[in-house]
């Protein structure tokens, strides 16, 4: 065989300096646990988890020049010198004019939201996410769900299930009226329907029809250079492309911003909203210092905000990209071979249990995620997070569960954490709960917080 056929793979574009025991738990450790947690993975503690794909938020492994970084934090109140790092990382790889830090991601959602909308308008999207939504809901505002039909089949392995239906947003822009949608709001790397991107050529098409209303885009940017290595890899045109290209382009389609840096930027806490509008920026600034702080530092320390200009370039780096994209897929790829049913093609920051599939005989109101992310706990101390009935709550109007059609749990990968032999323990404990799948029962909810119930939410076994 000449080298030409030899697979070449990809590895860690880094070494390990320093490391964090995990703590491995009994069966018997973990029952007591999850009971005590209600049957709830966010409420168990820590200390009782071995491997935690929980999520990938603030999760990250900060490299050493972002920890050195940390050292150089100007804690001035105003005008720190790491928010000028930040605000000239923001604009050299994003493009975007102003920025305005926030705690983190929902702290950006909060003062766009208010600034924006008004009671009555609607927010077309491509996909909700939860905290985006509430703030949405909150200001007067009713979401709108846009993204293709496609995104919403587990088993459609279309290349960009991110993609925005033009023409059903079209026809209601029509019905509504464009003076009752305020801004679209566009995910790169849907988290919600399983981390699957947008494209390019759909972004463009976007910008067109939304320039003829007059109508702003404010992208959610939490993970967008996730999105931008599935368009170099994936979309015509693109393989020869950087992707901190590709992502400057992907901005340029849109007004502003809201930024959870606790994913992308490799930082365990911080955020930011960006915009390019002088007026709402200088609007952002005022309610910034009612709910974060001053418009240098928005509830962040000045390390914090050095921590996340150093992560934005680390996070738009060629080889980093494709060994975090690489992890996920092989997790991925594993679970597919044992023919357990995930949510294709697989995503950008984890893989996606189709836990309507997996566990066919419990009904939707007994929660079959929350019952297997539950299950895979049990089995091995392996943390993941409920994506279906329970995170999509009740429609404030009629009081009823929403009922989506993706019922998921998530093995959320944190970024330059665990190695591959962690991902052969997550894909072969999960592959004997699904050896074991026809005993499992589901749950009946005993506790229902008011907002965002997933998080705090308490469960009883049927
Ligand atoms: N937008 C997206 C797409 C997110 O995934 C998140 C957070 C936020 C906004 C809010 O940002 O947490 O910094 O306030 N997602 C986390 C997750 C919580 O686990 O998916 P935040």
């Amino acid at each position: 065989m000449t080298s030409k056929f030899i697979k070449r793979s990809w590895a860690e574009p880094y070494k390990i300096k320093m490391v964090e025991l995990l703590n491995i738990t009994t069966k018997a450790d973990r029952m007591r646990a999850i009971k005590q947690a209600g049957f709830n993975t966010f409420l168990l503690k820590s200390r009782d988890v071995y491997i935690d794909l929980l999520t990938d938020s603030g999760t990250s492994a900060m490299s050493d020049r972002q920890w050195s970084g940390m050292m150089l934090g100007d804690e001035a109140y105003a005008g720190s010198e790491n928010f000028y790092h930040l605000e000239e990382a923001v604009r050299k790889n994003y493009g975007y004019k102003y920025v305005i830090p926030t705690h983190q991601g929902r702290g950006a959602e909060n003062i766009l939201s208010k600034i924006l909308i008004k009671p009555g308008d609607i927010i077309p999207g491509n996909m909700y996410f939860t905290t985006t939504r509430l703030h949405q809901e909150l200001a007067g505002g009713t979401f709108a769900d846009v993204i293709i039909k496609k995104a919403h089949d587990p088993d459609d392995e279309f290349p960009f299930k991110g993609n925005i239906d033009i023409q059903k947003l079209e026809n209601l822009i029509k019905k509504t009226g464009s003076k009752k949608i305020p801004y679209i709001s566009v995910a790169t790397a849907v988290n919600m329907a399983g981390g699957q991107p947008i494209s390019m050529s759909n972004l463009r098409e976007l910008r067109k029809m939304t320039d003829k209303y007059g109508i702003k885009i404010i992208h959610d940017m939490t993970r967008v250079a996730e999105n931008a290595y599935f368009i170099k890899r994936k979309e015509k045109g693109f393989s020869k492309k950087k992707i901190v290209d590709i992502v400057k382009e992907i901005c340029s389609y849109t007004d502003g911003a809201t930024m959870s840096a606790k994913k992308d930027a490799l930082v365990n806490i911080g955020g930011f909203l960006a915009i390019n509008d002088k007026k709402i920026y200088e609007e952002a600034r005022n309610l910034v210092v009612v709910y974060e702080g001053l418009h240098t530092y928005g509830g962040l320390a000045g390390r914090d905000m050095e921590a996340i200009a150093i992560g934005i370039t680390e996070s738009v780096d060629e080889d980093h990209i494709r060994a975090r994209i690489g992890q996920v897929e092989y997790l991925g790829n594993k679970m597919r071979d044992f023919g357990i049913p995930i949510v294709l093609p697989i995503g950008g920051h984890g893989v996606f249990l189709n836990a309507k599939k997996f566990l066919p005989h419990i009904k939707q109101t007994n929660y079959p995620a929350q019952t297997l992310a539950a299950e895979i706990y049990i089995d091995s101390g392996v943390r993941s997070m409920e994506r279906g009935n329970v995170s999509s709550g009740r429609n404030p109007e009629t009081g009823k569960e929403y009922l989506p059609d993706l019922e998921l749990v998530r093995l959320t990968i944190p970024r330059r954490v665990y190695t591959q032999a962690h991902m052969d323990v997550v894909a072969e404990s999960v592959e004997s709960v699904y050896s074991n799948r026809k005993k499992i029962k589901g749950l009946k909810m005993i506790y229902e917080p008011k907002y965002l119930r997933f998080f705090q939410a308490k469960f009883k076994k049927l």
